[in-house]
């Protein structure tokens, strides 16, 4: 007899469910990697991991839809999609195509199980991470016309295979492309320094960045506004959600964003 190998929950790769303020669901590592802090980080901020999204990445999608044709996204940190579904969300909104979507991930897991959830193949996901997903993008298209299929069809066109989504964005990464925005939602430095090193974070926008480019993400540090000035970038400190103390924006070559 052959034995069926249990699928695996989110316990099994180190999460837990959280449900935020906007009843949209997040997960948060089980271990804290910070020794300061005895939780382990979440994906989000507790105020709403679909609000928070739209605020720092949906927004910043939709302004560089409306001016760039065919724009190329980088993505760091596909974590449960949401970002990835807020690209697909604004493109359709104005029926614009995207060039290219670049999603890094070091965790196999998330780029396995997002691929399985949007390839329909539920039989093959545990029952409570496909519930996950579908609440995510529940979520994220309240207030649209937008079906739940044809938001995932546009994301199936460009994440067709597996592989179409990367693993871990290391020091040594080649970059594949020139991007239009880059939406930097990595966990912080506390548990991944490397990504936030200023050097790192210069080369990073010297062989990623389109000559038109923006780069929004949920953290206000020195290393990167730093690397941003040096790379032509103009630095707007936006509010932070919710109770966060602030978020940055770097913007080179848009009229206005
Ligand atoms: C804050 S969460 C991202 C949340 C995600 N953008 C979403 O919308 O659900 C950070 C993610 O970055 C991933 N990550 C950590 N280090 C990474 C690396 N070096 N390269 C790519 N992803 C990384 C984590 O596994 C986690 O899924």
């Amino acid at each position: 007899m052959i034995e069926e190998k249990p699928l695996k929950s989110w316990e099994d790769i180190g999460f837990e469910i959280e449900i935020t303020k906007d009843q949209s669901p997040t997960l948060r590592l089980l271990e804290s990697l910070d020794p300061a802090k005895p939780y382990g980080e979440s994906m989000h901020h507790s105020g709403g991991a679909s609000t928070e999204t739209t605020y720092l990445y949906g927004s910043v999608a939709a302004t560089v839809l409306e001016k760039i044709k065919n724009p190329h996204f980088m993505v760091v940190g596909l974590g449960l999609g949401y970002i990835e579904m807020n690209l697909a969300r604004e493109a359709l909104k104005q029926n614009k195509t995207v060039g290219l979507i670049t999603s890094y991930e070091s965790i196999p897991e998330l780029r396995e199980f997002f691929y399985l959830w949007l390839h329909g193949k539920q039989d093959q996901l545990h029952q409570n991470v496909a519930k996950v997903y579908d609440e995510a993008l529940r979520h994220v298209l309240i207030g649209t016309e937008i079906t739940p299929q044809q938001l995932k069809s546009f994301l199936r066109d460009h994440f067709a295979n597996l592989t179409d989504f990367h693993g871990a964005l290391n020091e040594d990464v080649q970059f594949i492309s020139r991007y239009h925005g880059i939406f930097y939602d990595a966990f912080s430095s506390k548990t991944h320094p490397h990504l936030w090193g200023e050097d790192f974070l210069n080369r990073l926008l010297l062989q990623s960045s389109a000559e038109t480019s923006v780069l929004t993400t949920y953290a206000l540090k020195s290393n990167l506004k730093r690397a941003l000035r040096a790379q032509g970038f103009t630095v707007t400190e936006r509010e932070g959600f919710f109770t966060k103390r602030g978020s940055t924006l770097g913007t080179r070559g848009y009229p206005e964003i």
